[in-house]
C-alpha cells in the first residue's frame, strides 16, 4: 500500500493496525502484537481503556474546550489531584499538549524569573522535538557526566570537581531527566545531581524535572526524581498521563508560583488548560490509585528485570538496565538487534529498538503471564544467533 501520510523519518513498523485492547494492537488479519513500548511510552493503562474512554465520551458531551481565560470544576479537581501526588501543595498546574511543550514552557518560565540565559542539561538527555530544545548550539550547557566514569567514588561527588566547576554562573534552569537518558535507561549518580542542583540554585537558577517518560509510575514511584531525594521547582509531565491522548502538564512549586504572581508570565497557546485533557489526567490518576499500578510497576518491573537478566550471556545480550517498568537491553550489534526485533514482530511482540538496544516500557497493567510470554519469545529469537 502507498502511504501518503508523512512518517517524519521513522520506519513503518506494522501497516494497518485496526484495533487495540490492553497490551495488544491488532492488524487487519486479526494478528495481535503485545505492545511493550506502550505506543512510545504513552498508553500506561493499556490501549482502549474502557474507563478512560468513558471519561472522554462524557467530557466531550459537556465541555471539551473553552479557551485559556475560563475555569471550570474539572480543571481545578484535576490540578489538585496531580499537585497532591507530586507533593506540591499550594503549587500551580498548567495543562498543555505535549511533553516537548511542558519542557519548553518550564524553560520559558525559568528564564523569565531568573533573567539568566543558559539552559543546563546532561549531555545524553532528550527533552523534546522543538528546535528551541533540539538545537543546543546557543545558550545551552551540556554537562557530560560520562566524565564522572573516571571518578572512583560516584556516590561521593565532590563540589570541587573540575566537571562541576565548568558549570556557567548564569544558568536559568537545570533540566534533569531522571534516568531515561534518551530511553537508554542510565542513572546519573545521586550525589552528582545534588551537587549540580546546589550550584545552580546558589546562582539563582531553577530546577526542572523532566518526567515525560519517567513520571506517572513508570519507575515504580509516581515520579523518577523521587529516587533522587530532590525538590524540583518545575515538573514536566507528559506521555503516560494522557494514556494516548495528547495532554501534558507543567507543575510549579509554591515558592516559584508565588514568584510568578509577583512577575506575571504570559503564554498564549489555544489548547492550554483544556477541560478534556484535564478530565483524562484526573481519570488516569484515579485509575492508577484504584488498581495499585505504582506498586505493580515496582514489583513486575523487578520480575521482568530478573527474567531479562537470565538471558544475559555477554555474547548476544550484553546488559540489562532498568528501574520499575523502564528497561533497556543492550545487544551485540545493530544487525543482530534488528534481526531479533523483526523476529519478535513476527512472533507478535513490539519493543522499542534504537541502535544496538531495545527499550522495554510496557503498560503498567502488565501481568506475570504476559511477562513470561515475552521472555520465552525473546529467548527463542535470541537462540537463532547461537
Ligand atoms: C524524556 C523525554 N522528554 C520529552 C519528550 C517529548 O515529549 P513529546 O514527544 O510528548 O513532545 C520525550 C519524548 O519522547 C521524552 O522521551
Amino acid at each position: 500500500m502507498d502511504h501518503v501520510f508523512f512518517c517524519t523519518g521513522h520506519a513503518l513498523k506494522i501497516p494497518n493496525i485496526v484495533k487495540s485492547e490492553g497490551l495488544y494492537l491488532y492488524d487487519e488479519q486479526g494478528k495481535g502484537y503485545m505492545d511493550l513500548e506502550s505506543g512510545v511510552w504513552c498508553t500506561s493503562l493499556g490501549h482502549n481503556n474502557a474507563e478512560i474512554n468513558k471519561i472522554i465520551k462524557n467530557q466531550t458531551e459537556s465541555l471539551m474546550h473553552a479557551g485559556f481565560c475560563y475555569s471550570n470544576e474539572i480543571l481545578e479537581k484535576s490540578a489538585r489531584a496531580i499537585l497532591e501526588i507530586a507533593g506540591l501543595n499550594n503549587g500551580k498546574c498548567l495543562f498543555l499538549c505535549s511533553g516537548s511543550e511542558a519542557i519548553e514552557v518550564s524553560r520559558q518560565m525559568a528564564k523569565h524569573l531568573t533573567d539568566n540565559k543558559v539552559s543546563l542539561t546532561l549531555h545524553d538527555s532528550y527533552l523534546g522535538a522543538y528546535s528551541s530544545i533540539t538545537d543546543k548550539s546557543k545558550n545551552w550547557y551540556l554537562l557530560n557526566w560520562e566524565q564522572c566514569k573516571i571518578c572512583s567514588d560516584k556516590e561521593n561527588c565532590d563540589l570541587s570537581c573540575e566537571v562541576l566547576k565548568k558549570i556557567p554562573k548564569n544558568v536559568s534552569e537545570f533540566i534533569f531527566e531522571p534516568g531515561s537518558s534518551s530511553g537508554f535507561v542510565r542513572f546519573p549518580p545521586k550525589s552528582l545531581i545534588k551537587n549540580i542542583i546546589k550550584i545552580v540554585r546558589d546562582n539563582g537558577g531553577k530546577i526542572v524535572a523532566n518526567e515525560v517518560t519517567t513520571g506517572i509510575g513508570r519507575t515504580g514511584k509516581w515520579f523518577g526524581y523521587q529516587h533522587y531525594e530532590i525538590n524540583p521547582d518545575f515538573i514536566a509531565v507528559g506521555k503516560g498521563i494522557g494514556n494516548g491522548y495528547p495532554v501534558s502538564i507543567a507543575l510549579i512549586n509554591e515558592p516559584t508560583a508565588q514568584e510568578l504572581e509577583q512577575k506575571p508570565f504570559h503564554y498564549s497557546q489555544s489548547h492550554q488548560n483544556d477541560p478534556l485533557g484535564a478530565s483524562i489526567v484526573y481519570g488516569v490518576i484515579q485509575y492508577i490509585e484504584k488498581n495499585n499500578l505504582i506498586s505493580n510497576a515496582a514489583s513486575n518491573g523487578l520480575l521482568l528485570h530478573k527474567e531479562l537478566e537470565s538471558l544475559v550471556d555477554k555474547e548476544i545480550i550484553i546488559e540489562v538496565r532498568g528501574r520499575g517498568l523502564m528497561i533497556a537491553i543492550d545487544i551485540k550489534n545493530n544487525e543482530i538487534t534488528n534481526s531479533i526485533y523483526n523476529n519478535l514482530i513476527e512472533k507478535g511482540y513490539i519493543v522499542g529498538n534504537r541502535g544496538a538496544s531495545f527499550r522495554i516500557d510496557p503498560p503498567l497493567i502488565i501481568t506475570k503471564t504476559e511477562i513470561d510470554g515475552f521472555i520465552e519469545a525473546l529467548r527463542e529469537s535470541k537462540s537463532l544467533y547461537k
